[in-house]
């Protein structure tokens, strides 16, 4: 037979090139990063996608920063690529209107008034929010303003954590299955090697989401067991404080690229003044999340979403994050 120089146990017909939605889920409404704040940088337009839609960011002369539908209505260039800031607004590089961070238009070169039309908001304007070094953006596809606010983080507003690490990954699955990873409580003796599942409690609040668990963690000293608390505020943005062996708070932040695409972010922050032995113990535990997604990652890759899974009574309260999820996709709650 002639060689084909692919390797054993891999075929030709190995995957479907272009797959069914695998997903079949709609975007949720909520806050999402769509950029670290060293990003928007002074000057210039930055292009970010946010569930399935292309936006322009510019940081202003009063280093506030905006954002608006990437693509100009007057005729259709994109403001993301090419976009100049000019004092708090951004100029189009077609024919140079300039744009304010209301979706209004703030000048017309060629023209000595702006038409009410259009110095009214005519463009899509994103509500904004900064903190711990992130740019966070309200979506919502009816165009709801937000219906719940971003909360301040006791540790790192109050107590002065510092950034340990900051890592980014974009994952080939929807966002609602990156999430229901810690609900689906069978699959970390499985895939990660745990020694025991979490058992994880499991609280709504509103928009948000409080869910504890104790687990065993690794240390030089072997295993040892500590606890977890997750914080979730809506479908984008969770705070897992981990308690214990050390102190860290991992911000974790899922945006929505598409219905199958989902860009991940963490940051890991722990007090200013930790010992050096729970230091230790912290860069081992960011080590281990990151191995531990890429794990995840192998699965989401190929999985898809099932709608009735066939359930056994200790897979976790996987049914229950999906009713509390549900609240987030409009018109379904
Ligand atoms: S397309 Fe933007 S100013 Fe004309
Ligand atoms: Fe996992």
């Amino acid at each position: 037979m002639a060689k084909s120089g692919r390797k054993p146990g891999r075929a030709v017909n190995a995957v479907l090139a272009d797959p069914v939605d695998r997903f079949g889920l709609p975007m949720p409404f909520g806050w999402f990063a769509v950029a670290r704040s060293d990003e928007v940088v002074a000057g210039e337009a930055l292009s970010v996608v946010l569930a399935g839609e292309e936006f322009a960011l510019w940081r202003g002369e009063d280093g506030e920063v905006r954002g608006i539908d990437a693509i100009c209505r007057h005729l259709g260039s994109h403001l993301g690529h090419g976009g100049v800031v000019v004092g708090n607004d951004l100029r189009c590089p077609f024919h140079h209107w300039t744009w304010k961070g209301d979706g209004g238009v703030a000048s017309i070169p060629y023209q000595e008034k702006v038409p009410l039309r259009l110095s009214k908001a005519c463009n899509l304007a994103l509500p904004i929010h900064e903190d711990m070094g992130i740019v966070f953006a309200w979506w919502h596809p009816d165009r709801v303003k937000p219906l719940f606010a971003m909360s301040r983080v006791e540790e790192v507003a109050e107590q002065g954590w510092i950034a340990a690490d900051y890592r980014e990954w974009i994952f080939d699955v929807h966002i609602q299955e990156i999430t229901e990873n810690g609900a689906d409580v069978a699959h970390f003796p499985a895939l990660h090697n745990f020694p025991s599942p979490p058992v994880p409690e499991f609280k709504v609040d509103g928009y948000f989401r409080y869910s504890s668990a104790s687990s065993k963690m690794p240390t030089a000293r072997g295993m040892v067991e500590g606890k977890i608390d997750v914080r979730a505020i809506g479908p984008g943005i969770s705070f897992t404080r981990f308690w214990g062996i050390t102190d860290m708070l991992m911000l974790q932040m899922q945006t929505p690229l598409d219905g199958s695409r989902t860009a991940l972010r963490h940051i890991y922050f722990h007090p200013a003044d930790l010992e050096d032995k729970k230091v230790n113990v912290t860069r081992k535990l960011i080590r281990n999340t990151a191995s531990q997604l890429e794990e995840d990652a192998k699965v989401w890759s190929h999985k898809r979403h099932l709608e009735k899974p066939l359930l056994v009574k200790n897979d976790g309260p996987i049914l229950e994050y999906r009713r509390f999820y549900s609240r987030f996709y409009a018109g379904r709650d």
